[in-house]
């Protein structure tokens, strides 16, 4: 498996890979992943096992808190679960959020999404205390907006 920045070449493979992460992921345009790739490509890796793209992550470091290093979408590829492609993305994502001088790398689920609270705290993440808890997962009401209630995880570099 090969892990590399995200480039302009990569954008049509990477919109039909996160085609396949409903519920949880929805591919975004080709324009945002343009704007990834151009803007954020050292913390967008992607993950191919040959020509095969088989995982990938788009995170990006705030500007208004230089510490903090945001995972918008992380994925693998179905056929490629529990083969370790996440944590060597998460991995990558860490080695560059640290040489950026970032501080902690937080990220959001929805509340039902048990593999990915799963791979969270498995990888290290802690789930942010919030102010209710649905099947043992914390959640903040409200987090991106009315009824847009996310459990909310986070990890100190
Ligand atoms: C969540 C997701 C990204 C995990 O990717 P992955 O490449 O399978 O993760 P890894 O193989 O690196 O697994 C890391 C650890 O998480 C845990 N884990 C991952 N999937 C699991 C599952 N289905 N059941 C139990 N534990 C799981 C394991 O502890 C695993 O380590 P181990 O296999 O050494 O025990 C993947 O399931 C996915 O793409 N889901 C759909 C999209 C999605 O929901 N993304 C997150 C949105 S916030």
């Amino acid at each position: 498996m090969k892990i590399s920045p995200l480039t302009q070449h990569d954008i049509a493979d990477v919109i039909e890979l996160m085609s396949l992460g409903a519920p949880y992921i929805r591919p975004r345009t080709a324009s945002d992943y343009w704007l990834y790739a151009t803007l954020f490509s050292t913390t967008c890796p992607i993950a191919r096992d040959g020509d095969h793209l088989v995982g990938a992550i788009m995170a990006f470091r705030s500007q208004d808190n230089p510490d903090d290093v945001y995972l918008q979408d992380v994925i693998t590829h179905p056929e490629h679960r529990r083969a370790g492609v996440t944590t060597a993305l998460l991995n990558a994502v860490r080695e560059r959020s640290q040489l950026l001088g970032a501080r902690r790398l937080y990220l959001t689920s929805e509340p039902d999404n048990t593999t990915a609270h799963t791979t969270w705290t498995r990888r290290g993440f802690t789930n942010v205390p919030g102010d209710q808890t649905i099947e043992g997962v914390s959640v903040i009401s409200d987090y991106k907006g009315p009824g847009k209630h996310r459990a909310v995880y986070e990890l100190l570099i």
